[in-house]
């Protein structure tokens, strides 16, 4: 089951990979007058997402498994889409409230899982990146609604 558990977490790890590069993307590439806010909430993002890459990837190490680690396998295995266009502001947090609202589900199944088979450290590890996405999810709806 651990096994299980592990493979679900590399999915997530590549998930998040894309996402973390497309969130350096929008911080490098935004533009308009809402740059300074979208810029530094990008930042903020791939900040913590990379912090949460690392948290998965380590718990997949605690599971005796071996964490995706090259960016060809994180494509291969990611449902999250790159983003090789320059897209407008809206566009931008339209795309990262999809990412974040299938990251969200998809976490959500994971915690499922890992409660299933008793994996508590998993458990509280999703749950704890879970929350803090439903956080974000709130402010980038509040800034779509004007
Ligand atoms: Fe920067």
């Amino acid at each position: 089951m651990s096994k299980a558990i592990a493979d679900q977490l590399n999915t997530l790890i590549a998930d998040f990979t894309v996402f973390y590069q497309k969130m350096r993307h929008y911080h490098w590439n935004v533009k308009g007058e809402n740059f300074y806010m979208l810029h530094e909430k990008f930042e903020e993002m791939y900040t913590e997402i990379g912090d949460v890459i690392d948290e998965l990837a380590e718990r997949v190490v605690g599971l005796e498994s071996i964490p995706l680690h090259t960016l060809g396998h994180m494509l291969e295995t990611a449902s999250i889409e790159e983003d090789g266009e320059l897209p407008k502001p809206a566009t931008m947090i339209a795309r990262v409230v999809g990412d974040v609202e299938f990251l969200t589900q998809k976490l959500l199944a994971s915690i499922t899982t890992a409660e299933e088979a008793d994996d508590r450290t998993t458990v509280n590890l999703l749950d704890e990146i879970h929350d803090s996405l439903e956080g974000h999810l709130w402010m980038l709806k509040a800034w779509q609604a004007k």
